[in-house]
């Protein structure tokens, strides 16, 4: 349509109090409003101008845990979809080569107050993303305080500092172990009852956040990932984390391990091991990016799954392992784990249907081949 007549809509559907009905054949058949009557309409600044113009290039944004396993992953989609990245990692389980080049990396703790209050004067940022946390549940078990300080004290220390600087958008990475044991398909208005202090601390957490949403106009997309595993294809970030199912079974493939250990074949499972929801990190990333644009929608507090929706469990893990990368994976049954629930598994309708994401990547052969592909050259 050309601008000419394009303006001479505009300014008739202004002249006539903002809207307009055009007919065809004599009958009404399209409505063009002014977007600030549409505004009004929706009773939401839904479209701003300058929004639409800010959105990518120009917006800066804060990665914490960007040098972490998920943390690198997002870090690269973001500046694939034009958003310029600073990261803070302390590197704890972190590793400086996860990070992208094109980012700004800066090393420190979420403790550290005068480095918070640098960083966010020094730059504007529109939104962070705070993956940056301690997410072990046996060491949680050993060393609660160290959860609760890392996980939730150090959330309250981020937020503070995102208050004073004025920046009130928060993307926060939660986890399934909010949830504790069900055996159903967990929603997010599924009870919340974490059975070890990893999942309380990360509760406490979004409590804390949820809080700065009520009480200081903060906004906030929690998101709480099921069991993210996989690669990009062809990426230079590595594993942080020995303890995951995936990770062992690879060992076993390359022969590091002589045996994969089954915690357990005695569940009320079809095949007796346990039952979880594997995720593609790339299906976790990208409903980030979604994420940030609900975000400019005003004051708000919103939680979604990020799970596959589809349970598989230990062995249906390995012998799908065995046959996808030919290699014999043996199995060796071990006593039940203490606090392993027999199935968890996601109902992921909210992210499908709220935020409008369909996963692409969750496939088990993708996350078994794209696992294999970096772990057998580690
Ligand atoms: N991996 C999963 O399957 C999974 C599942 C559910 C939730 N999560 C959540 O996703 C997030 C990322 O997990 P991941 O698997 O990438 O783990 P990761 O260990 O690879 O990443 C965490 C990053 O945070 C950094 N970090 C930790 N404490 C810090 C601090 N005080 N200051 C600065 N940096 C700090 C670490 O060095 C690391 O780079 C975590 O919040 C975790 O709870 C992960």
């Amino acid at each position: 349509m050309d601008n000419q007549y394009l303006l001479e809509l505009i300014n008739e559907a202004s002249s006539r109090g903002g809207g307009m009905v055009l007919n065809l054949d004599g009958e009404p058949a399209v409505v063009v409003l002014t977007v600030e009557r549409y505004n009004l309409l929706m009773q939401k600044d839904l479209i701003t101008k300058s929004q639409e113009s800010k959105r990518g290039k120009n917006q800066k944004v804060l990665v914490t845990g960007g040098a972490g396993y998920i943390g690198g992953h997002l870090v690269k989609e973001l500046i694939k979809a034009g958003y310029e990245v600073v990261v803070l990692d302390n590197l704890s389980t972190g590793r400086r080569e996860n990070v992208d080049e094109a980012t700004t990396f800066v090393e420190g703790d979420l403790a550290d107050e005068n480095l918070l209050t640098d960083l966010f004067s020094n730059n504007e940022f529109e939104a962070v993303f705070h993956l940056a946390a301690s997410l072990e549940v046996e060491e949680s078990v050993r060393e609660p305080q160290k959860y609760l300080e890392n996980n939730a004290i150090k959330t309250f220390k981020l937020l503070k500092a995102m208050d004073e600087a004025g920046c009130r958008k928060i993307i926060f990475s939660s986890t399934a172990a909010v949830y504790g044991p069900n055996e159903n398909l967990i929603a997010e208005i599924s009870p919340l009852k974490p059975n070890n202090p990893y999942g309380a601390s990360k509760l406490l957490a979004e409590r804390i956040i949820k809080y700065f949403c009520e009480h200081m106009g903060f906004s906030a997309v929690v998101f709480r990932y099921f069991n993210a595993c996989g690669f990009a294809p062809g990426t230079n970030i590595v594993p942080t984390h020995q303890s995951h199912l995936i990770y062992n079974v690879m060992m076993v493939a390359k022969g590091e391990q002589p045996n994969l250990q089954v915690f357990g074949k005695d569940y009320n499972t079809f095949d007796g091991t346990c039952v979880r929801d594997y995720v593609h990190v790339l299906d976790v990333a990208y409903p980030h990016i979604l994420a940030l644009e609900k975000l400019d929608f005003g004051p708000m507090f919103e939680v979604y799954n990020i799970g596959s929706g589809k349970g598989s469990s230990v062995e249906q893990v390995a012998n799908t392992a065995a046959e996808v990368i030919n290699k014999i994976i043996p199995m060796e049954i071990a006593p039940r784990r203490a606090g392993d629930a027999a199935i968890t598994v996601s109902d992921n309708s909210k992210l499908r249907t709220g935020l409008g994401y369909e996963l692409k990547y969750s496939n088990l052969e993708n996350i078994i081949n794209t696992s294999w592909e970096v772990i057998k050259n580690i």
